[in-house]
């Protein structure tokens, strides 16, 4: 690309082209100029080349002026080219014309040298302020794009991170918590919720048990069958997460940070979706579409969605797997026993679901088993390409 400004010129007559070409033969140094008499072949000239500043002829065949303009003005890529328009001196009507239709400047013929050279300094400096608004535009909007994936990545990472010490609490259950996010993931995608839920809840569903950090150790690494008292005492996570989670906590918290603090940033995080969704299933992950779950007993499509979704997939992960108080089951018993307690424990449309994309769930459960050497990774899969 050349580094010297460009500029074209068109006119079907021939002799003005030869008086522009004589006039900046000194130029020729300083400014890349291009000359025209076919408007057409112009046009394809300034659609395949950056050009800086074009000089047209009002009449010309094939494509007058004002077509040539209008074209330019509604192209973004040549919009910002500022356009001359050489015209008839007493030719008032095509030059209001030729204004109203986005002309930079206008010039009189027959063209005089000092009135060329001032129009052309005038409309490259403007195109040079242009291009220098653009440049800083792109620069934002960088940023902005770059700020926004930082603070998608940090939100990632908190929730992540929270997901961990819920983990590390209830260690047994080891990759329980990715795969119940997998899972899920993956019943949201059959039953068709729009991708930005779908990633809610795959992002949310690892906070399901967050409120167990708060359950004593007897009562939650006990081997044996838990008493009425410890029952309760555990079946309390679900109302622990959901307050972790709420904003509860928060508005006890005086956000107005010194001086750069963004109120509209710090708002926009409390009201996160992913947070939203996460409070929800630590709420509802143990209600039962009958109504006999816990904590509220919600019964069928009062416990939302996110709840009933994520019930099936962690009760089906629990069940494949070994837990301290009971041993893994193989997959046909678990499926039977997740058959039997449709309509009573789970939403019969999520477990057609479920059903409908067992081949993936099984392969999923197997690349994150708790004994398989792959690294636990919870990565949405349309995220892979990206970060790949
Ligand atoms: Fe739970
Ligand atoms: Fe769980």
């Amino acid at each position: 690309m050349s580094l010297k400004p460009t500029i074209l010129f068109v006119d079907d007559d021939a002799n003005t082209i030869a008086a522009y070409r004589r006039m900046l033969r000194p130029f020729g140094a300083m400014w890349e100029i291009s000359y025209h008499t076919d408007s057409r072949v112009a046009c394809d000239e300034i659609r395949r080349h950056p050009t800086d500043v074009v000089v047209t002829d009002f009449e010309m065949p094939y494509m007058s002026g004002l077509e040539l303009l209008t074209y330019l003005k509604a192209n973004p890529a040549t919009q910002n080219i500022p356009v001359i328009v050489a015209t008839g001196e007493r030719d008032r009507n095509l030059k209001r014309r030729a204004l109203d239709a986005g002309a930079a400047d206008l010039m009189n013929k027959p063209i005089e040298f000092e009135e060329l050279l001032a129009r052309l300094r005038g409309s490259l400096r403007l195109k040079a302020c242009y291009d220098e608004l653009n440049d800083r535009n792109e620069r934002l909007e960088q940023r902005v794009l770059e700020r926004t994936r930082e603070l998608h990545q940090s939100r990632l990472e908190i929730v992540a991170r929270l997901a961990n010490a819920a983990e590390y609490r209830d260690e047994d259950t080891g990759r329980h918590v990715v795969r119940v996010a997998h899972f899920s993931r993956v019943i949201a995608e059959a039953l068709k919720l729009p991708p930005d839920e779908v990633l809610s809840l795959f992002i949310a569903a690892p906070l399901h048990d967050v409120g167990k950090i708060a359950i004593p150790d007897a009562i939650l690494k006990k081997t044996g069958k838990l008493t009425e008292e410890e029952r309760r005492i555990m079946q309390t996570h679900c109302g622990i997460g959901g307050r972790i989670l709420g904003n509860e906590f928060s508005q006890r918290i005086d956000w107005r940070l010194p001086v750069t603090a963004d109120q509209t940033a710090i708002k926009e995080i409390l009201d996160d979706p992913v947070l939203k969704t996460a409070r929800e299933i630590a709420l509802t992950h143990h209600e039962r579409w009958d109504g006999t779950g816990y904590p509220a007993g919600l019964a069928g499509e009062d416990i939302p969605l996110a709840g009933r979704i994520v019930a099936m997939a962690d009760v089906f992960d629990a069940l494949t797997t070994a837990r301290c108080y009971k041993p893994a089951f193989t997959l046909e018993h678990s499926l039977k026993l997740i058959s039997e307690s449709v309509g009573s424990h789970f939403d019969p449309q999520v477990h057609a679901a479920f059903l409908s994309r067992l081949p993936e769930i099984e392969e999923l459960r197997s690349a994150l088993a708790d004994e398989s050497p792959a690294e636990t990774v919870l990565i949405f899969p349309s995220q892979k390409q990206a970060t790949a």
